[in-house]
C-alpha cells in the first residue's frame, strides 16, 4: 500500500504531462499503427520528464511459451515499449508449464514489480499467486487471454476474440457463397485451440456461430460430426496434436473419396498441423480451405504458396503500445477508462468493453483491438506496406521486430 502511494505520487506528474502530450492527436483512425511509427509517436509523446519518473519502476511480464511464435513477438514489443519510457522489464517465458508460470509470477512479485502484465498458460490456475499479487499491491493486466476466477486482475488487453472466429466464418462463408449454394454441399471439420485458454471457446463459437445455420440447412456437412468445442480442441495450441487429430479424422471418415473442402482452424499453428495433415493424408486433389490466426511466418509462407487460405491477423505491436498506456495509467493510481482510448491518442482502433468478459468475480473492464484478414491477395497492403513485415525477394513475409 505504501510503496504504491509513493509510486503514485511519483508518477502523477508524468501522466498528467502524457496526458496533454497525447489528447490533442486522439484519432479514430481505421488504419492500423505501423510499427515503426508506433514506437515513434510513443517516443514523442512522452516528456522530458518522463524517463527519469519511472527510474527504479519495474514491469514484470510474463508470457507462456516461446513455442508459439506470437509470444515471442508480445514478449520484445512488450519489453521495448516500457523499457523506451524508462521502465525496468524482467520478461519470463514458462515453456507452456502451468507450474513453472506460477513460479515465474511469484519471482516477479519477490523482485518488487510495480506492475504484472501476464498471458496466461491456463486460465483457471493462477487465483493463488495473484492472490500475493493483490496483498502488495501490484495491479495486474490480464493480456490477450483472461485469468479466470481472481479479483486481483484490474483490466484485460486483448483483440475482439469473437470476431476473431466470426471473420473466419464469415470468409468461409463469402468464399463458398454459401447463401447462393443451391443444391451444393460441402465438407468441413473444425479444429480448436486449448481449453485452458479462455481465448479459445470464443474463437470456436465466433465462427460456429457464423457456420450454425448452414450446417442445419445441410450445405455444409461433418463428417466427423465434431462440432462441439471440447470435441475438437488442441490442447496446448499444438501443431503436432492438431496434426495427428487430422490425419484420425482424415483416415476415418475421408480415405473413401470423401472431398474435404474446409477445414476451419481457430489459430495458426493448429492450422500448420491440419495442412500437414491434409499433404500427408488427404487423396484428394481439389484445394482445401483453410484458416488460421496470428499471421505466424510459416503461415504466410503457407498462404503465398496456396496452402493455406487466410489467417487473422493480431497487430501485435499494438497491443503492447495499449498494454503500455494502461499500465502507466496504473502506476499513477489512476483507474483508467474509455477516456485513456482518446487522450493516448492511438491511430488504430479499440474498443472499451465492460460487458463482454467476465472471470467468474466479475466483470473485467476490457481494452479490445480489432483484427484483419489477411489473405495472399492483401498481404502485401495489410502486412508489408503497414511496415509490420518486411518481404524477402522470394515474396514471402517475415515479421519485423
Ligand atoms: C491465443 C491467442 C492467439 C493464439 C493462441 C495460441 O490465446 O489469442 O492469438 O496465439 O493463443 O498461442
Amino acid at each position: 500500500m505504501k510503496r504504491n502511494r509513493i509510486l503514485s505520487a511519483l508518477m502523477a506528474g508524468t501522466m498528467v504531462l502524457s496526458l496533454a502530450a497525447c489528447g490533442s492527436s486522439a484519432s479514430t483512425s481505421t488504419e492500423a499503427a505501423k510499427p515503426a511509427e508506433t514506437q515513434a509517436a510513443a517516443t514523442a509523446a512522452a516528456p522530458a520528464g518522463d524517463t527519469k519518473k519511472a527510474d527504479g519502476m519495474k514491469v514484470g511480464i510474463a508470457m507462456p511459451t516461446k513455442s508459439l511464435e506470437r509470444w515471442n513477438r508480445d514478449g520484445s514489443f512488450l519489453q521495448k515499449q516500457f523499457e523506451d519510457k524508462g521502465y525496468k522489464v524482467e520478461l519470463t517465458y514458462s515453456d507452456n508449464k502451468i507450474d513453472q508460470q506460477v513460479k515465474d509470477i511469484e519471482g516477479l512479485i519477490a523482485d518488487n514489480v510495480n506492475l504484472l502484465v501476464i498471458a496466461a498458460i491456463d486460465g483457471e490456475s493462477l487465483s493463488q499467486v495473484l492472490a500475493q499479487a493483490k496483498e502488495a499491491n501490484i495491479p495486474v493486466i490480464s493480456y490477450d487471454r483472461l485469468i479466470m476466477n481472481t479479483d486481483a486482475i484490474s483490466y484485460y488487453v486483448s483483440f475482439d476474440n469473437y470476431t476473431v472466429g466470426k471473420l473466419q466464418g464469415e470468409f468461409v462463408r463469402d468464399q463458398l457463397k454459401l447463401d447462393e449454394a443451391g443444391d451444393k454441399k460441402y465438407n468441413i471439420e473444425f479444429t480448436a485451440g486449448d481449453p485452458a485458454d479462455n481465448n479459445a471457446g470464443f474463437f470456436f463459437n465466433g465462427a460456429m456461430d457464423v457456420m450454425k445455420p448452414y450446417i442445419e440447412k445441410g450445405v455444409l456437412n461433418v463428417p466427423s460430426t465434431q462440432t462441439d468445442f471440447n470435441q475438437v480442441a488442441t490442447p496446448a495450441w499444438d501443431t503436432a496434436k492438431a496434426m495427428s487429430r487430422f490425419q484420425n479424422i482424415l483416415g476415418s471418415y475421408y480415405s473413401d473419396g470423401t472431398q474435404l473442402d474446409i477445414a476451419l482452424c481457430s489459430n495458426d499453428s493448429t492450422a500448420l498441423g491440419v495442412t500437414q495433415a491434409i499433404e500427408s493424408d488427404y487423396s484428394g486433389t481439389n484445394s482445401v480451405i483453410i484458416t488460421g490466426q496470428d499471421g505466424d511466418e510459416a503461415n504466410l509462407k503457407n498462404i503465398v504458396d496456396g496452402k493455406q487460405t487466410m489467417t487473422v491477423y493480431k497487430a501485435v505491436a499494438n497491443e503492447a503500445v495499449a498494454t503500455l498506456d494502461l499500465g502507466v495509467a496504473l502506476l499513477n493510481g489512476e483507474k483508467p477508462d474509455e477516456g485513456l482510448i482518446k487522450s493516448a491518442g492511438w491511430n488504430f482502433d479499440c474498443a472499451y468493453d465492460t460487458k463482454s468478459y467476465d472471470n467468474g468475480t466479475g466483470i473485467i473492464p476490457s481494452y479490445l483491438l480489432v483484427p484483419t484478414v489477411v489473405t495472399k491477395d492483401n498481404i502485401q497492403k495489410e502486412l508489408v506496406d503497414t511496415g509490420y513485415y518486411t518481404m524477402d525477394d522470394k515474396g514471402y513475409p517475415h515479421p519485423v521486430g
